[in-house]
């Protein structure tokens, strides 16, 4: 046996194992993450049927999509990735509840269970799907999770449980399903990034330790929304346009997929800095993007990338939740732009 032959595909279970080994991980939670990422893997199928497999538009009955706890129209994707991951989920024992963008409440296990199914650790955090809007035309959409511990002595957790700051998340990751399916994964000994072999049904490491350039000239933001921004962005933003000659004596590209997923890969692949900052349509929200299954899992994948994410004022994982689908406003990153981006929300403070 040639284990450590070049071409040797080191498949996610292997990579857990030694991550256990090494003392990084406890039994339980990594295979939590084998579960969730199976489930993942489930996703990428059914996304990936797209017309054929009937799975495009909207949930609900015709011309009339059902509505989310987030007042949005319900895909049927969204649905689908839900009960996917709910159903992977509800048996395996390693979870004490879940709690999802698509769901009013956080579910305890227990009451998925009229059996008995054991109660775990552990509560995972999901957007069963991001960026549902492209779904229909092709472009890349994902899923998104965070996993945090359960409060000591709690059996069958409420939504108050989920209510810690993002610091305290154990693992965050996302799965892009796009030309591939990828992977990207934090158990806080840096990010790592792991392809599907499609042909094996396994994720295989492909980037150890992902670093985002401090330095970038590139950014990511709904520009349709410019006119319903507040100063600081306004500022922040006209000198980014204003290129070379202007006070940032750079030019600078722009780049918007509008799935959180694919723009975050992007910056983790390459830098940049992602915004979804405060705006006259979202400001009543606290946002546009939620705290919980989106700005605080990117933020750890990012900062374990050495990275940077900020409300605009604070830094993400430091903020105290007050609710399960609470919203921030969001900059992350390349550290060096994601800092003058806060630098502008202070000059206005
Ligand atoms: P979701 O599909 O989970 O509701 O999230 C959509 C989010 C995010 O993926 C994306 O960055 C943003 O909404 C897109 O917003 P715009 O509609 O302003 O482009
Ligand atoms: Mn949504
Ligand atoms: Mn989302
Ligand atoms: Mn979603």
């Amino acid at each position: 046996m040639t284990p450590n032959r070049p071409n040797s595909p080191y498949s996610l279970t292997r990579f857990l194992i030694e991550e256990e080994r090494a003392g990084h991980i406890r039994p339980d939670l990594r295979l939590l993450i084998e579960v969730v990422t199976r489930a993942c893997k489930r996703i990428s199928i059914e996304v990936g049927k797209g017309a054929l497999g009937g799975v495009l538009g909207d949930a609900g009955t015709p011309g009339q999509a059902s509505i989310n706890v987030q007042g949005e129209a319900q895909k049927k994707l969204d649905v689908i990735a839900n009960d996917v991951l709910m159903e992977a989920n509800a048996w395996g024992g390693h979870l004490a509840g879940l709690a999802s963008e698509e769901m009013d409440h956080s579910v305890p296990i227990q009451d998925l269970s009229p059996d008995g199914w054991p109660a775990g650790n552990y509560l995972l955090l999901f957007d069963p799907l991001d960026g549902s809007s492209n779904i229909d035309v092709n472009i890349s959409v994902g899923t998104i999770f965070s996993v945090l511990r359960c409060p000591e002595g709690v059996t069958k957790p409420a939504d108050e449980h989920y209510l810690q700051p993002g610091t305290e998340q154990l693992v965050a990751g996302y799965c892009t399903y796009g030309p591939n399916t990828t992977l990207v994964l934090t158990i806080g000994h840096g990010t790592h990034a792991f392809t599907l072999d499609r042909e094996i049904g396994s994720f295989t490491l492909t980037t150890r330790g992902m670093r985002i350039p401090e330095e970038t000239q590139e950014f990511a933001v709904n520009m349709s929304n410019q006119r319903h921004w507040q100063p600081p962005m306004q500022a922040y933003v006209a000198d980014l346009l204003a290129g070379k000659t202007g006070p940032r004596g750079k030019d600078f590209n722009m780049r918007w997929v509008a799935s959180m997923v694919a723009d975050v890969h992007r910056l983790l692949t390459r830098g940049g800095i992602f915004s979804y900052p405060l705006d006259a349509k979202c400001e009543a929200k606290g946002g546009k993007l939620r705290l919980m299954y989106e700005a605080n899992p990117m933020a750890m994948l990012v900062e374990q990338a050495g990275g940077a994410a900020s409300t605009g004022r604070q830094r993400m994982l430091e903020v105290t939740p007050t609710g399960l689908h609470q919203r921030v406003p969001v900059f992350l990153g390349s550290r060096n732009e994601v800092e003058a981006a806060v630098r502008y929300h202070h000059d206005f403070d």
